[in-house]
Formats: C-alpha cells, sequence, structure tokens
C-alpha cells in the first residue's frame, strides 16, 4: 500500500502527478477531500507545504504520525522548528535551486521602481501617452548605492546582479561574510543610511520581524526606495506606509506581505509602490527543480533514511 501523505498546497501537474504516482496524497485545498482527510489523519506521516504557507502547531496536533514537513520553499517561518524538533519531526527546505528567480525579482521590483514600468504600463493603457501627458524621468541604478539586508544566497545573487548594473554594494548580516569584499554595516539602520536602495533578503524569525522599522526607513530617506523579496513580517507595514504616503522614503517594490494574499488595503493606493503575489521563485523551470527536492526529501524519508535538505 502507498504511504499516505496531506498536500497543503497545489504544486505544479508534473510534481503532482509523481506525488499520485509514489503516495496517497490527500489534498488539504480541495473542498471535496475534508471527510477522507479526517480519516487517513493518523496514517498521514508526511506533509508537503509552502514556505509561506507551512504547518501550524494545531495542525501538527492532528497529525500523530507525522515524521516529515517537506517545505516547498526555503522560508521556515510558518512552522515551528523546535516543536518539530521535540516530536522528531524532520522538516526540509528547497536550498539553492530557487536562488536566482528570487534574486531576479528583487532586480525586476528595483528596475520598476525606479524607471516606473508598472506605473509606464497603466500610462500607456490609459490613453495618457496618446493624449500628450507628462511621465516622470526615471531614476539609474548605475552609480547609486545598494544595501543588502541579509547576505544569505539570495542577498549575495542579488548584489552581484546589481553590480552589473553598476551599484555598489554594502550588507548587513548577523555575521560578516567577509569573502564577499563587500563594505559590512553594524546595524540595519547604518546600513539604510548608506544606501539608495535597501534589498531587504532577511530570513523571517522572531529575531528579524520587524527589523525595518521607522527608524530604518528614516535613514533610508526621501530618495531610497526599499525591496522586499523576503518576508513581510520583518518589516514593520505601519511605518513603511507611513513612509510612504508622507514621502519619508521614495518608493518600494514588494513581493511579500503580511496576512498575504490578503495584504493591507493601503498598500493598493500607496504612492511609487510596485506590488507582486509573491512570485520570487515562481518560474517553471524553479518550481519544477523545487519539486524535485520536495520528492527528493520524501524518498528518503519513506525509505528510513535522512531526507537530503533536512533543516531541523
Ligand atoms: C520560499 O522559498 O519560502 C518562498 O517564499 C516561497 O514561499
Amino acid at each position: 500500500m502507498k504511504p499516505e501523505i496531506l498536500l497543503v498546497e497545489p504544486m505544479l501537474d508534473v510534481i503532482e502527478a509523481r506525488l499520485d504516482d509514489a503516495y496517497l496524497v490527500h489534498r488539504l485545498y480541495a473542498a471535496n477531500e475534508k471527510e477522507a482527510i479526517e480519516k487517513a489523519m493518523p496514517a498521514i506521516r508526511a506533509v508537503v507545504t509552502g514556505g509561506g504557507t507551512g504547518l501550524s502547531n494545531d495542525q501538527i496536533d492532528y497529525l500523530p504520525a507525522l515524521g516529515l514537513i517537506a517545505i516547498n520553499g526555503v522560508g521556515t517561518d510558518k512552522v515551528d522548528l523546535v516543536n518539530a524538533r521535540g516530536r522528531d519531526i524532520n522538516v526540509t527546505t528547497t536550498p539553492g535551486v530557487l536562488t536566482d528567480d528570487v534574486a531576479d525579482t528583487g532586480i525586476a521590483l528595483m528596475l520598476s521602481v525606479l524607471r516606473h514600468i508598472a506605473s509606464g504600463d497603466r500610462f500607456v493603457r490609459e490613453g495618457r501617452w496618446a493624449k500628450g501627458d507628462t511621465f516622470p524621468l526615471g531614476t539609474s541604478p548605475k552609480g547609486k548605492r545598494m544595501g543588502i539586508l541579509g547576505l544569505g544566497q539570495i542577498g549575495r545573487a542579488l548584489g552581484r546582479r546589481a553590480e552589473a548594473f553598476g551599484m555598489t554594494i554594502a550588507y548587513w548580516n548577523r555575521s560578516p561574510q567577509s569573502d564577499t569584499g563587500w563594505i559590512s554595516y553594524s546595524t540595519p539602520k547604518e546600513l539604510a543610511a548608506n544606501s539608495d536602495v535597501l534589498a531587504v533578503c532577511v530570513a523571517a524569525n522572531a529575531a528579524t520581524e520587524g527589523i525595518v522599522d521607522v527608524d530604518v526607513l528614516e535613514a533610508l530617506g526621501r530618495e531610497g526606495v526599499i525591496i522586499n523579496v523576503a518576508r513581510g513580517s520583518v518589516v514593520d507595514e505601519n511605518a513603511l506606509l507611513q513612509a510612504l504616503e508622507d514621502g519619508t522614503i521614495a518608493g518600494a517594490g514588494l513581493d511579500v506581505f503580511v496576512g498575504e494574499p490578503r495584504i493591507r488595503k493601503e498598500f493598493l493606493t500607496s504612492p511609487n509602490t510596485v506590488l507582486m503575489p509573491h512570485q520570487g521563485s515562481a518560474t517553471r523551470e524553479t518550481r519544477i527543480a523545487m519539486g524535485e527536492l520536495v520528492l527528493a526529501n520524501l524518498h528518503a524519508f519513506f525509505n528510513g533514511e535522512k531526507p537530503p535538505t533536512t533543516v531541523n
């Protein structure tokens, strides 16, 4: 009999087909599966979930046989790793394979804000170009300073890309990363004070919650732009919305939000802000590579081996 697993949110068809080949997959998001899932709960040994969705401790309580939470992403902020460790549950992620796409998203957001790509699109579609309205000049990234908050794999990839645009790079990280040759600042505020574009790439956890606060935004200043490809929770959204509204900073490019997908409605009208629906890793190529890692972790777990990308 196939082992039973719980799939919390949909994956690519090709990956789901392979899950179906190897496992009896209960789909939490399918309305018609609720009863079957309730019956299956005692037998479910693995859960596959998204980085932005995770699995709550309450959900874990319903799954007494659970031994693996396979996250299809790198964020572990939606899983209580200490609780999982205490219950002997492996937690795995999909490191490495999504780095480039998330970094690309950061650059796309930066260019979109600096060069008004999204508002330019609206300007043309609304017929304002044809009417002779004036479109504002953009800001060149060349010669500007990018500050990277959190220099993990994604931060590094973003920095390398920004260098290709003629930017100078500095960073703040919990531990210095001297191999990059980039300037390191000892606080997020100092980094912001020395940045034109502040790229937020830091992992979300209790220590980084709201790390981009009113002081950091004030230090970034009136010409400064913030890009967030990490998690909404690392930014104080009240402070950010206020800073955008009153011109404390110049603009923002945001892929992630608190409470997504139901984000604060003030974002919908905030000036010079480009919004994306958490698409950092969302390319077909990368979602296949992430799915392969999820499959490899499940395979190892059900064969009694240590899943290759266990984080706890
Ligand atoms: C991640 O890797 O955690 C991404 O944000 C996808 O959720």
